[in-house]
């Protein structure tokens, strides 16, 4: 088989998404909670005031977790839970919770692996300008330093941001997130950049605290660029076309990872941006390329693109499997083989697939079962790209659902399930899905069960 043998395989889920609570000992608000209240802004008026429940049921998850057989389980920390001014004064309350998380998954033989930031910014902290503010860097590693004193001495996984392009994107640019913003590029580029530095300090903090050995990198998104034919011309397509910049969007790879990982802005972008680039002073970069152990990468669906007769790229549309999942997101397993295959040969890093999954019309059946056959294909299908990959010499550590339950699904509200585990949401009751089930078996092959029936 060639999933090694300590592949990590897990689920995930985010702070804001799962937990509720959201008013609850202490926490102070989160941008979400300030988006939820403005109507309009969420499908059918959702909000994560109770969502699925998880600060209360958080012992219940982590016991079906360890049914399911989950080595890891991908959690973030609500920044403004633990301390509900951004900065400042810590509630203890707040961090009691994650202590306890933390105890739970691994009484239930479940490795955390924890992201900083999974989006819910301290509203405090935005009425200061958020990521806008010189400062933010900094407000995020005094944070960063709370976690780590207080979990590093169980947890060694971690994660900076998560997605850093959809919440500069969709956050700052189209509105569509919290905080709500249509930002310029100036702004767009200096709240980009203030959390990259946010991203170095936060690994340098985690490094030089850390009680046991930690294992760190990010969750960004792999914007993932599949060749139409295995042609030599259009795998040198897809892959230009995945590490460049065409156009003004922050939906790329290269200007957030490249930053990262090979310590500079890439010269498309720089050239993109031109005039409205902000200074950057010398030292940044230094600050925000720090050692990483691992390369996260959140990857559902991908382009496919094929070389074009005058030496260009053309964009093909359609997709592998012609049917959209219910966010509309096409759906092409061959990402989980040129994704990482690309990344692994420009960054250099292991990879941990650290979100796939999808959105899928599911209730529970007269029967009491409910049935999620499209997703289990999904996740075959896409499992056996991966397994392809490693085969090929792609060094993969990990996969990890999205997402281990039902939950929030940020400007669609409820409209979306994405779990392993229904929730009904009136009761807060959790049901296995069939696919549960199946992702158990699969585990306990270690990958065998998708790629062999
Ligand atoms: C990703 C997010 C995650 C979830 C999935 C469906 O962009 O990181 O929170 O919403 O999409």
């Amino acid at each position: 088989m060639s999933f090694p043998k300590d592949f990590i395989w897990g689920a995930a889920a985010s702070s804001y998404q799962v937990e509720g609570g959201a008013y609850e000992d202490g926490k102070g608000l989160s941008v979400w909670d300030i988006m939820c209240r403005q109507p309009g802004k969420v499908w059918d008026g959702g909000t994560g005031d109770v969502s699925s429940d998880h600060y209360h049921r958080y012992r219940e998850d982590a016991r079906l977790m360890g049914e399911i057989g989950l080595k890891a389980y991908r959690l973030s920390i609500s920044w403004p839970r633990v301390i509900p001014e951004g900065v400042g004064t810590v509630n203890e309350k707040g961090l009691a919770f994650y202590d306890r998380l933390v105890d739970a998954l691994l009484e239930n033989g479940v490795q955390p692996w924890v992201t900083f930031f999974h989006w819910d910014y301290p509203y405090s902290l935005y009425r200061r300008g958020g990521w806008l503010n010189g400062d933010s860097p900094e407000w995020f590693a005094e944070y960063a330093r709370v976690i780590v004193d207080k979990l590093s001495d169980r947890v060694s996984y971690w994660m900076t941001l998560n997605e850093p392009q959809v919440f500069i994107e969709s956050g700052h640019q189209t509105g569509r997130h919290a905080p709500g913003l249509r930002l310029g590029y100036t702004d767009l580029l200096t709240a980009a950049h203030n959390s990259l530095l946010a991203h170095g300090k936060t690994v340098q903090v985690i490094r030089a605290g850390a009680r046991v050995k930690p294992v760190i990198g990010a969750a960004p998104v792999g914007v993932t660029s599949v060749p139409a034919t295995d042609s030599q011309q259009d795998i040198e397509a897809a892959r230009k076309h995945m590490f460049s910049i065409p156009e003004k969007v922050f939906m790329n790879n290269t200007w957030f990872a490249d930053p990262m990982v090979l310590g500079k802005y890439p010269e498309d972008g720089i050239k993109l941006f031109g005039s409205e680039m902000p200074d950057i002073p010398d030292g940044d970069m230094k600050t925000i390329c720090q050692p990483l152990d691992f390369y996260g990468a959140n990857i559902y669906y991908g382009q496919i693109v094929r070389a074009a007769g005058d030496g260009g790229i053309e964009l093909v549309t359609g997709a592998d499997i012609p049917a959209l999942t219910t966010m509309d997101w096409r759906i092409t397993p061959r990402v989980l083989y040129w994704g990482p295959r690309f990344l692994y040969e420009r960054y250099g890093l292991p990879i941990v697939i650290t979100e796939n999954g999808m959105a899928n019309i599911d209730w529970i059946h007269s029967d009491g079962k409910v049935r999620d056959p499209q997703r289990i294909d999904y996740i075959r299908r896409h499992l056996r790209e991966l397994e392809r990959a490693i085969n090929d010499g792609v060094a993969v550590n990990g996969y990890m659902v999205w997402s281990i339950m039902d939950n929030f699904e940020w400007a669609q509200g409820y409209k979306q399930r994405f779990g392993l585990i229904y929730v009904d949401y009136d009761t807060g009751e959790r049901t296995l899905k069939d696919s549960a089930y199946w992702y158990k078996g699969v585990i306990a092959s270690n990958g065998e069960k998708a790629i062999s029936e």
